[in-house]
């Protein structure tokens, strides 16, 4: 399939940050996500780093400049939300790509999905269901228009006033832009290290039902109680 694919196979980082960050627990020095992409086994014909913070933008071409396919790369500057547009206008119709969605808070508006969307685009999102929402969802419940609603698309939330409820109601909504159905259970939880509370959940969608099984493959805990995820796995995720 990759060979089918080959030069049409693009990576978007719509919350790409400065490439490097640091593990608070060993105090090691961890590749990004668009380091992760940059180095994967596979090379993309195209690569989208978008970053709304201009210095953060600044370090990460800083270490990705002495990379073989800096010239692939497009820094793009700005809020994902405003610049989505300039960014599927240069990604071909007839290709595929990989999104990374890894906001810090409720930044990622569901109408910036529904444009990105317009492409054959597999999604991987980091939904901030623990700190983001379950700590705010009831001053967001009071709000006459609330960032969740942003991020959700509309309003229908308020009907769940969960967490669970509302990333169930997400998800459910990820078929209406063409995407196959995110089953329960294919959700990857991640919690914060020290005090295990949960973070966010990763969703994972594609249009394509072996997209949905190479997840399922890489993201399965073998029996050392640790996750298959790996570079192979990422590359293969667009197939
Ligand atoms: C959680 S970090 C991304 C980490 C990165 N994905 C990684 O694996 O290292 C979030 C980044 O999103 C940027 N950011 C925040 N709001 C944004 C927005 N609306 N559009 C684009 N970037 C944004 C921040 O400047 C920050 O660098």
């Amino acid at each position: 399939m990759r060979k089918k694919w080959d030069g049409q196979l693009y990576y978007v980082d719509l919350f790409a940050g400065p490439g490097k960050s640091l593990a608070r627990e060993t105090e090691e020095e961890i590749d990004g996500s668009p380091l992760i992409a940059l180095n994967a086994p596979y090379a993309f014909a195209g690569y989208f780093f978008v970053d709304s913070n201009r210095e953060v933008l600044d370090v990460l071409s800083e270490r990705c400049k002495s990379h073989p396919n800096f010239g692939r790369i497009n820094f793009c500057l700005g809020d994902c939300n405003s610049v989505i547009n300039d960014v599927i206008k240069d990604i071909p119709k007839r290709s595929l790509s990989l999104a990374f969605i890894d906001p810090t808070g409720l930044q990622f508006k569901f109408a910036t999905l529904q444009k990105l969307a317009q492409r054959k685009v597999d999604l991987i999102i980091t939904f901030p269901d623990g700190m983001a929402i379950k700590r705010n969802i009831k001053k967001f419940l009071e709000e006459p228009h609330s960032p969740l609603d942003d991020m959700v698309g509309d309003r229908q939330w308020r009907k769940f006033q969960t967490a669970k409820g509302i990333v169930g109601y997400y998800r459910n909504k990820l078929p209406t832009l063409g995407y196959q159905e995110v089953r329960l259970g294919d959700e990857v939880r991640i919690r914060s290290f020290s005090r295990k509370l949960p973070l966010y959940l990763l969703l994972f969608a594609s249009k394509n039902l072996l997209g949905h099984k190479f997840w399922q493959e890489i993201s399965k805990i073998n029996h050392t109680g640790q996750r298959k995820f790996d570079f192979n796995g990422f590359s293969n995720l667009t197939f």
